[in-house]
């Protein structure tokens, strides 16, 4: 089968892991017998430059047709500009559930060793719903919207996954110490949905004591189910403990459609010069792949990424290596073609 694919490189170190990971799938499918059209679109600032739009209206038209998309990072000013063009695909498509396994590779010195957890984070609402106002040059009001809706079918997808593939434990985390009311109605909702599932023990720990637990014994969490902005913080915190921003995938899902992309951001500081670590965008890829039900696929693209990584030869320097990206990215296809 052919699967039609709307591809975002982005900005920064976007387009270099971008293009790393699309060779590396193109070569699986040749082995596997599959094969993908991709339809790639500017997103954000190199967007508004050639269209005067930041999300170009036939990129909404493309992923909304093809219902699967692959994107890399966009930079997102700080400040004034315009809106994080992820946050706005996500509510535009009501992606809701941010789905983010941390899962340590082979090979990769860290100081905790097979870390295994999944990060379900509540992806549209929160204090990233966008509502923002000045209410005089002095102060600055921002609206934190959590909902039972929102809050039950995050909770129910994290929950109906930890069922589909036998994980234990469910953690719900939150502030709902301090914010009684917003975060105690994710709190509610979580519980509500935990009573319907009774072979998988629930808990609920605070946030900030959550930061300082994953520090001192990650090993006690195995589906951590968060709203939005603890989930990205958590994220972050996360791939820390197996090796770094270089590693960690996501899949933005929804009802209708889904966009696989990475925990990490462009980083401009690295932007440009075959230093990026693609292993995070090609994870969301082999993600991509079981969404497709590509399964051959996945699994010949994951075995060949964890021989490289067994192997720890043709590593790239966030994890202590030497390789750039694109030798990286030759000998997970070289590795391919060995099976
Ligand atoms: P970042 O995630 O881009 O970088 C943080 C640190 O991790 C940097 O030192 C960077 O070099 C390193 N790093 C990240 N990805 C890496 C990779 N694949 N290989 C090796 N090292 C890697 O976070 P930062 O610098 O805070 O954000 C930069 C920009 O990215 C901002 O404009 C932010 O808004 C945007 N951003 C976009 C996201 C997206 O499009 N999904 C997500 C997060 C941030
Ligand atoms: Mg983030």
């Amino acid at each position: 089968t052919t699967h039609k694919i709307t591809l975002v490189p982005g900005d920064g170190i976007g387009p270099e892991v971008t293009a790393a990971t699309v060779s590396i799938l193109e070569a699986a499918a040749k082995i596997t017998g599959s094969s993908f059209d991709w339809h790639t679109f500017d997103a954000g600032a190199d967007a508004f430059a050639k269209t005067g739009e930041y999300i170009p209206k036939a990129l909404y038209e493309s992923i909304e047709a093809n219902k699967v998309a692959l994107k890399g990072p966009v930079t997102t000013p700080i400040g004034g500009g315009f809106s994080s063009i992820n946050v706005t695909l996500r509510k535009k498509f009501d992606l809701y559930s941010n789905f983010r396994p941390v899962k340590s590779l082979p090979g990769i010195k860290t100081n905790y060793p097979n870390i295994d957890l999944i990060i379900f984070r509540e992806n549209t609402e929160d204090l990233y719903a966008g509502l923002e106002v000045m209410i005089n040059p002095d102060i600055a009001q921002s609206l934190k919207i959590i909902t039972r809706k929102g809050s039950t079918r995050i909770a129910r997808s994290a929950f109906e996954y930890a069922k589909k593939h036998g994980r234990k434990k469910v953690h719900a985390i939150h502030k709902a110490n301090i914010m009684k009311l917003s975060d105690g109605l994710f709190l509610k909702c979580c519980k509500e949905v935990a009573e319907e599932y009774p072979e998988i023990t629930y808990a609920e720990h605070i946030v900030d004591n959550t930061c300082m637990q994953l520090v001192m014994n990650p090993y006690q969490y195995d589906v951590i189910l968060t709203e939005n902005l603890y989930g990205d913080i958590l994220s972050d915190l996360c791939s820390g403990l197996i090796g770094g921003l270089g590693l960690v995938p996501g899949a933005n899902l929804g009802a209708d459609c889904a966009i696989f992309e990475a925990v990490h951001g462009s980083a401009p500081d690295i932007a440009g010069q075959d230093k990026a670590n693609p292993t995070a965008l090609l994870q969301s890829a082999i993600l991509m792949l079981h969404h497709l039900d590509e399964t051959a696929a996945a699994n010949l693209v994951q075995g060949a990424l964890e021989t490289v990584y067994a192997e720890g030869k043709s590593l790239t320097r966030d994890i202590g290596g030497t390789s750039g990206t694109k030798a990286f990215s030759e000998a997970v296809i070289a590795a391919m073609g060995a099976k």
